[in-house]
């Protein structure tokens, strides 16, 4: 059953719409509770008033419906569902939320939401074959963003080929399975380190790296959306708080060891954090005046986290999952470090220069698991968290099989 599950239906304006309100009655017959938001052109296809008798719940439509913005807030609207179901997504709306624009209520919702996002294209073939369209897709599904469908059959205009709106008893099948398979790691608790570390020099000055944290964050991401408990521990970064994730921040590679110590036991625990190797061994209290000579700074070897959650910790999580970051010979180099580190599984990446791993939203993983050398295809930081995600799973579900 659905039973209870959220989900936020946004109608465009296809000729499609009104497998929509069908959608909705088997949506509800499942045990869902539907909200609808049709955007202007939808209204020409089907009504608000069919809708709200189908959902028994206002259909909402005006952005700058005072009323409706009393009622509930576009923001609050986007947050409050489980999933955004976006059926008829008609190459219109597909290309506005790819481009982030937002100029009505559908598409604001869809821009300021922190929740999982299907659609299910409908359009002519030839609209669905445009290059245009293509980028598209393939910048939504680089974001996360589900696609069922297209079909391919006779379509209202006379042509034939795909661009048919996935009939509403198989889209309440892949509702299921979204369902299912997004809370896989429903009960367990992940640990996730992500980001630099910050070693102080001074009270001004520190040591530090280029790294961003949009890996170790995404991979928050996932895990949470999959349904483990999350929480991730991150030194100085710029991305926003994954939702649904309880975020410890730290500065230093001994505050994020401490953090980490304290966030045990957990069943996973992945350390995408790339911990600055060496701190200055005695960081001076006061500002280090330039009016001398340039100072000397001794360095001394941080605690290798990784290490001690795998090797030399009484409550070793399950899985144990750590990062490579090298340039050139990468798997060569990131294999060792499965015995070395004690670690179960390796994801290493190349971060020479010009590979734009540090800081860019693409990366390229070798997946290493003992014998097992995986090369991913490059794809988006988020997408990686995903698959990553995925995999625990499928761990965890194979041993379960196994006893
Ligand atoms: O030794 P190296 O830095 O190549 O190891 C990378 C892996 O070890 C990453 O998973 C990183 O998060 C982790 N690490 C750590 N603490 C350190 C150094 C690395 O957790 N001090």
């Amino acid at each position: 059953m659905l039973h209870g599950k959220k989900i936020l239906l946004i109608v465009s304006g296809g000729i499609a719409a009104y497998k929509s309100l069908d959608l909705i009655r088997r949506l509800r017959e499942h045990g869902a509770v539907i909200s609808c938001v049709l955007t202007e052109a939808a209204c020409k296809f089907i009504t608000p008033l069919s809708i709200t008798s189908l959902s028994g719940q206002k259909a909402y439509s005006d952005l700058f419906s005072l009323t409706d913005e009393n009622e509930m807030g576009h923001i609050e609207l986007s947050r409050q569902s489980d999933l955004i179901l976006v059926a008829p997504a008609t190459a219109n709306i597909l290309a506005k939320m790819a481009s982030g624009i937002c100029d009505d209520l559908a598409t604001t919702v869809l821009m300021a939401t922190n929740k999982p996002v299907m659609v299910a294209p409908s359009m002519n073939v030839r609209m669905w074959k445009h290059m245009a369209m293509i980028s598209n897709t393939k910048k939504l599904r680089d974001r996360g963003i589900v696609f069922v469908g297209p079909e391919t059959g006779d379509m209202a205009c006379g042509e034939y080929g795909p661009g048919r709106m996935t009939e509403p008893l198989e889209l309440v099948g892949a509702i299921y399975k979204h369902f299912d398979s997004n809370n896989p790691l429903e009960g367990k608790k992940a640990l996730v380190t992500s980001g630099p570390t910050h070693e102080p020099i001074d009270p001004v000055r520190y040591i530090s790296n280029r790294s961003s944290g949009k890996q170790g964050h995404a991979i928050a991401a996932a895990l949470n959306q999959f349904g483990a408990e999350t929480v991730l521990v991150t030194g100085p970064t710029n991305e926003p708080d994954p939702p649904g994730v309880k975020v410890k921040r730290v500065e230093s590679a001994r505050e994020m060891l401490d953090a980490c110590r304290e966030s045990l036991p957990v069943d996973i625990a992945v350390c995408a954090a790339a911990v600055t190797d060496w701190c200055p061994s005695e960081p001076c209290e006061q500002k280090i005046k330039k009016n001398g000579k340039a100072p000397a700074v001794q360095l001394t070897k941080n605690p290798d986290i990784l290490r001690e959650l795998a090797k030399d910790c009484n409550n070793r999580p399950h899985l144990v999952i750590g990062f490579a970051a090298e340039t050139g010979d990468v798997v060569k180099k990131a294999i060792p470090k499965l015995e070395d580190k004690g670690c179960d599984w390796i994801l290493a990446n190349d971060v020479s220069r010009g590979t734009k791993t540090f800081g860019g939203d693409q990366n390229t993983i070798y997946f290493i698991n003992g014998d097992l050398v995986e090369a991913w295809p490059e794809m988006t930081k988020i997408n990686v968290g995903n698959l990553l995600a995925e995999r625990i799973a499928k761990q965890f579900k194979e041993e379960l099989k196994n006893g």
